[in-house]
């Protein structure tokens, strides 16, 4: 029966394609021989069922001729669409773009998006990285793939001890992560619990306030000196959260261990803020180039050590019936899990890691802001002068700054947003990492690829920001917008599931320190310095904090 089609087939292929009617006629021929031969079909029948099977043959030799390429092509275009990668500038082999972006790289790439756009993709020594330039594109990051950014890339001196396995900042996402957000949020960081610890920070700050007028008076000719403010801030902010983590003034000099902790600490914080070429070519990381996984396993072992310390001692004072207070120490030796897919308990590993860290996220980041708050200030009197108005209005003379004020207080939240918009203190958030394979924006983003979202970039971003270079908290005056992870334009504090989980914290330290600066003291540059000569350069560390620490002459309030 079939051996026609076959017949047909090799006329198509034999004779001239492009002349119907000789083809046809080819067909028929061989066709009416060959049918001859078996004798089963009329002539006119068979003649119909050969013109139907021209034109199928037709068919399909247009669209192999023409189709089939145009196919091809579009194919070939989409599939190459969805492996297309951000664009960015062109790197040098090996080092990519680190020679590029100099010492300020949030600056740098923030320059990128003119040329290309709210996403760009660089090579940071052999790291595939993504930086997210823009509030549009944070908010189709954190509201339609976060999970898929959900981990964090490690930087090799966190990796010591095990630090990078037991931290909230960078656990891997999973059950261990979770339960520990859960603890922060549900048991630390809820109102209720910051409410009724107000009194712990109210002292904090009694004794920072009592520092600053003892260092300012204690030159010989009496007159009142200069003090270093970001000291002063961020003795308040450990102390305040050494209290609520431990109940422990950790400033203390009179405490031993509180002060070996403190140092330790210290170092701690300077190693983490080390640009570190092993970050960049992972296969050095045996080498240790610059010595700062030694260094770091050195403090790390012993801030861990400390830590640990003040555990059992509690553990021994819980066990003799305890004294009835409850802080976040407290919170995680008393954590019962299901055991089933999340821990039973807490190890004394992973609770002693999650103290050292309360001190590393806390305590920089916070007196950094407040540096910042003042300078700004000093360098926008107007501004100062309506701050002030404002404390003495709602607060008056005869008594001192409390949380409670802060709702009543616009004006100064206006100038906290407007701080933290110009000087977010983690400009770049804390890197994230693709989990897997990720079409982003119409790009292929590979797994294990670096993700930063550029939040000083962001922040100061023209299209959004009116005069975006300006220190003018009137703009938050009236408009709803907060950090609190709603609104992708303004991001100090990231957004998504891994926003910075200390935000209820953060914010009333801010408010109470700053305000409880402004309400106590009248402030002034030293004599040597201007608004108009004050330097504003930048100094990237842990956090980025200002270059030239201010120093200002804080003169009491007279009542
Ligand atoms: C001005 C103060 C602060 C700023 C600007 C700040 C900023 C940030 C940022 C940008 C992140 C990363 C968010 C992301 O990846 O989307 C973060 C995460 C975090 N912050 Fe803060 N932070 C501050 C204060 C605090 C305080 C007071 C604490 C706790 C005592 C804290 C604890 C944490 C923790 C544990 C994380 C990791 C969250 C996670 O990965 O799930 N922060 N912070």
């Amino acid at each position: 029966m079939y051996p026609s089609v076959e017949v047909i087939e090799n006329n198509i292929i034999y004779t001239d394609a492009d002349t119907p009617h000789s083809l046809t006629h080819t067909h028929i021929d061989r066709h009416t021989s060959i049918s001859h031969e078996g004798g089963k079909r009329s002539k006119k029948s068979k003649l119909n069922i050969l013109k139907s099977m021209e034109w199928a043959w037709s068919f399909f030799v247009y669209f192999s001729i023409i189709l089939l390429p145009v196919l091809f092509i579009f194919h070939h275009r989409k599939k190459s669409s969805t492996n297309r990668l951000p664009p960015g500038p062109l790197g040098w082999p090996v080092f990519g773009h680190i020679f590029d972006l100099g010492t300020m790289p949030h600056k740098t790439m923030a320059g990128f998006k003119q040329q290309y756009g709210p996403i760009i993709w660089l090579k940071l020594g052999s790291i595939n990285t993504m930086v997210v330039l823009t509030g549009k594109a944070a908010a189709e990051l954190f509201k339609n793939h976060d999970l898929s950014f959900m981990e964090r890339t490690v930087p090799c001196v966190l990796q010591s001890q095990d630090y990078d396995k037991g931290a909230l900042s960078l656990a891997p996402y999973g059950s261990y992560w979770r339960v520990l957000r859960r603890i922060c949020t549900v048991e630390m960081f809820v109102n209720r619990r910051i409410n009724e610890t107000a009194s712990v920070r109210r002292k904090c700050v009694n004794d920072m306030l009592s520092w600053i007028e003892k260092e300012a008076h204690a030159d010989a000719a009496g007159e009142v000196r200069s003090i270093h403010v970001a000291r002063f801030a961020f003795l308040a902010s450990f102390n305040m959260l050494g209290n609520l983590m431990l109940s422990r003034d950790l400033v203390d000099p009179e405490s031993k261990e509180g002060s070996e902790f403190f140092t330790t600490m210290i170092r701690l914080i300077g190693w983490t803020g080390h640009q570190n070429t092993s970050d960049l070519f992972p296969w050095l990381r045996w080498l240790d180039p610059q010595g700062l996984r030694k260094k770091m396993d050195r403090d790390m072992g012993k801030a861990l050590k400390i830590a640990s310390g003040f555990v059992k001692e509690r553990l021994k004072e819980r066990h003799q019936g305890g004294d009835g207070r409850k802080d976040f120490l407290d919170v995680m030796l008393e954590f019962e899990g299901s055991g089933k897919d999340e821990p039973a308990k807490l190890s004394d590993k992973e609770i002693n890691i999650f103290i050292l860290e309360m001190f590393l996220a806390g305590s920089e980041t916070t007196s950094g802001s407040i540096e910042w708050a003042l300078t700004e200030l000093l360098c926008n009197p107007t501004t100062m002068i309506k701050v002030k108005e404002e404390l003495a209005k709602v607060i008056g003379p005869n008594r001192k700054f409390e949380e409670d004020d802060i709702d009543n207080l616009q004006y100064l939240q206006a100038v906290v947003k407007e701080t933290l918009r110009l000087h977010p203190p983690v400009p770049l958030l804390i890197p994230r990492k693709a989990i897997q394979d990720t079409n982003f924006m119409g790009y292929h983003i590979p797994k294990n690829t670096q993700v930063f979202v550029n939040a000083w970039a962001i922040c100061r971003d023209p299209e959004c920001w009116e005069d975006p270079v300006s220190f003018k908290p009137e703009r938050f005056l009236g408009s709803k917008m907060d950090y609190k992870g709603q609104h992708f334009d303004l991001i100090p504090f990231g957004a998504g599931r891994r926003m910075c989980v200390g935000v209820p914290l953060a914010h009333r330290m801010l408010h109470l320190v700053l305000g409880s600066l402004l309400h106590e003291f009248d402030w002034e540059l030293d004599s040597n310095v201007t608004p108009e000569t004050m330097d504003m350069k930048e100094r990237m560390g842990v956090i980025v904090r200002k270059l030239e620490p201010l120093k200002a002459i804080p003169r009491k309030r007279m009542v």
